[in-house]
């Protein structure tokens, strides 16, 4: 087992008054006196050299025992062991004031050999050695087991961190910053492998970071061979545990490449180069990690150290060292959680492309039906990302405070996009209903009436030839019959005009019984047979409800029918199983049609409160594109200026979130959009 034994050790003796103990000088001797400077000198000799280990015997009397112990007891432990040896120069040897007998290796008396005091300083020595060896043994040992617990919880967080963190160029630098941090090292590399338009595989340089320079380098992508570190690495899956770039193995056939070193003024020594690996074994990328960093004279030991920042080229000798060898398994298990979690987060992209897709393409296949509305999903998800984002830059008035998060921008846009989804469902005829009857039934209804038309005419023409036979008595009847067609057929033509007019929709509130109650009247009195003789109906039952249609051009249960797309997108829409993250898409396009003053559908919620933020600009957003679209049949597009004037009176009414709606048109948002 390789003991860590990176200290100079420096032997000495100090002796206080009694210069003579020892005569030969094998090692550094101070003769002071028991003072201050005493403290002062064994703190001079310790900041002497940094790296030094002091293993020192002090000479001293019993009067001076417990004086020195007290000094000694003041100083660096870490870095200073002692051994006393007590010289009573008195016949009786005195060791009423020895308390305590560790660090004592001998009591004597001044007057013995020469030998016998070499012999005492060589025991005294060896007792230290013997205890600093154990020291250091005791404090490798307790810092290989701190290291083990440190990369232990290092690899948890790790994998925490990386699990947690979906977008790829964030992962990137999550992935070199913490395996820098865990080894200490002050620069970084990451390559990915990709494949060309051949199909040919190549490095692609992708991101880097350097604690001691500000080195800026673009993504470059390289050929796969085994002439460059990173290339060898992602050719054969091998770790390349490098103790100096300046000084590779000759038979290597990878080569260091000194460019950024000299453009930088950096000097790049130890490496440690790992192959990311998926779980099918495949190499998918290399982690480069340049110079660990150790700092002897500090507390900072290998991941502490990364912050350390490298000036000089002293810093570089003093402070870089090889990477441990313990770094090698644990920056291959970093590389293979990273592996793993870039597949997940490029995997999740794509997902999340593929589903973003299939939805917009299931909308424009929706939206397609109805020429009209086409687009109308699209724009409304861009509108209200658009509010959205302009809250997020908003710092003044009562939504500085909201902001919206990427996630929620998303979940925002996805609700948005399916809102009419529901649409789906619903009559496509209901939709393009441009007037009060269907194209169909006022072809029907004016037929009936051009039908009315010629039985009047017929009817007439009948009664007048019968009584042509007897010519002259009956003038007077003839031509009162003539009048009385005239004016049944001015009828017929005058009805069938109002019909066409009533048929437009409305947009008042005008109640247009008034105008159909003459003319039930006066239809039910025309008589009208088909073909087969029976009485004909002229207006149906569903024209008249259809033609009493007091605002637009639909009838009650159409409106309903209309209505209910909201509650089927919410159906549909809660059928999806979304992540957690976009758990309120089925609630916000449940209520894009909602008022603030109740008067929306499908619940009549009354109530800012009881809304969402989002849904609530999801309404602004679907009543602003509903307006100025260019593209309803049934309804021309409204000129911008009105457009906007309507919404903020929808807004005064209580209708619309006046909050929202002021974003909307003092951020002209319309601008962009349109
Ligand atoms: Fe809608
Ligand atoms: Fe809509």
């Amino acid at each position: 087992m390789e003991m860590e034994n990176k200290h100079k050790i420096k032997k000495i003796i100090v002796s206080t008054k009694c210069t003579s103990f020892c005569g030969e000088h094998w090692h550094d001797q101070y003769d002071i006196e028991i003072s201050q400077s005493f403290k002062m000198t064994l703190e001079y000799i310790l900041e002497q050299d940094k790296r030094n280990v002091i293993l020192t015997v002090l000479i001293i009397t019993p009067e001076e025992y417990e004086q020195v112990f007290q000094l000694m007891n003041t100083l660096d432990y870490s870095r200073i062991y002692y051994q006393l040896v007590i010289v009573d120069n008195n016949e009786e040897l005195n060791f009423n004031n020895i308390k305590r007998l560790y660090h004592i290796s001998d009591i004597t008396g001044g007057n013995i050999s020469d030998s016998k005091k070499k012999f005492i300083i060589d025991k005294s020595f060896s007792i230290i050695e013997k205890y600093f060896k154990n020291e250091q043994r005791k404090k490798w040992f307790h810092n290989k087991l701190m290291d083990s617990q440190n990369d232990q919880e290092d690899l948890i967080n790790i994998g925490k961190s990386l699990s947690a963190e979906k977008d790829l160029d964030n992962l990137l630098r999550l992935i070199l910053s913490l395996s820098k941090k865990i080894t200490g090292a002050d620069a970084g590399s990451i390559y990915l492998v990709e494949k060309d338009q051949e199909d040919h595989k190549r490095l692609r340089f992708k991101y880097s970071h350097t604690q001691s320079r500000d080195i800026p380098i673009e993504e470059f992508t390289m050929e796969i061979n085994k002439n460059s570190i990173s290339g060898y690495v992602a050719t054969t899956g091998e770790v390349l545990n490098i103790p100096n770039a300046y000084d590779l193995d000759p038979l290597a056939p990878y080569s260091f490449n000194p460019y950024i070193d000299k453009e930088y003024n950096y000097i790049s020594r130890s490496m440690l180069v790992v192959p990311m690996k998926n779980h099918r074994d495949e190499i998918i990328g290399v982690i480069q990690l340049i110079n660990s960093k150790e700092d002897l004279n500090s507390s900072a030991h290998g991941n502490e150290a990364y912050l350390m920042v490298l000036k000089t080229k002293e810093d570089f000798d003093n402070y870089v060292v090889t990477f441990d060898h313990r770094y090698d398994s644990l920056l291959q298990a970093i590389a293979g959680q990273a592996a793993v979690a870039m597949e997940n987060s490029q995997l999740i992209h794509q997902i999340q492309m593929q589903f973003e897709e299939f939805v917009k393409a299931s909308i424009s296949a929706i939206e397609s039906r109805d020429p009209a509305t086409s687009g109308h999903s699209f724009r409304v998800a861009n509108i209200c990302l658009e509010i959205a984002k302009e809250i997020n830059r908003t710092s003044t008035g009562p939504l500085a405070e909201t902001t919206f998060s990427e996630n929620e921008l998303k979940e925002l846009e996805f609700a948005a996009l399916l809102h009419d989804f529901g649409k789906v469902y619903i009559d496509l005829n209901i939709f393009k209903k441009a007037k009060k009857l269907f194209p169909q039934d006022l072809e029907n209804l004016i037929l009936r009436l051009d039908y009315l038309y010629r039985f009047t005419e017929l009817k007439f023409s009948k009664k007048i030839n019968n009584l042509r036979g007897d010519l002259s008595n009956n003038r007077n009847k003839i031509k009162a019959l003539w009048s009385q067609e005239y004016t049944e057929l001015n009828r017929i033509s005058e009805i069938k005009n109002e019909i066409i007019s009533l048929n437009e929709p409305a947009y008042s509130e005008i109640d247009p019984t008034e105008r159909l109650t003459p003319i039930l009247r006066d239809i039910t009195q025309l008589e009208c047979e088909s073909t087969t003789g029976d009485k004909m109906q002229i207006l149906t039952e569903e024209n008249i409800t259809n033609l009493s249609i007091r605002k637009g051009s639909l009838n009650a249960m159409e409106r309903k029918e209309i209505e209910s797309h909201v509650t089927e997108t919410y159906n549909f829409v809660s059928k999806i199983p979304w992540p957690p993250e976009y758990a309120n898409i089925p609630e916000i396009a449940l209520r894009h049609h909602e008022l603030l003053d109740g008067s929306g559908y499908p619940d009549g919620i009354k109530g800012k409160e009881l809304l969402t933020l989002q849904s609530r600009i999801m309404t602004v957003a679907d009543i602003f594109d509903a307006l100025s679209a260019h593209d309803r049949h049934y309804k021309k597009s409204v000129p911008l200026e009105k457009c906007l004037a309507i919404i903020e009176e929808e807004a005064d009414k209580g209708k619309l979130d006046s909050d929202v709606v002021k974003i909307f048109i003092d951020r002209k948002i319309y601008e962009k959009v349109l």
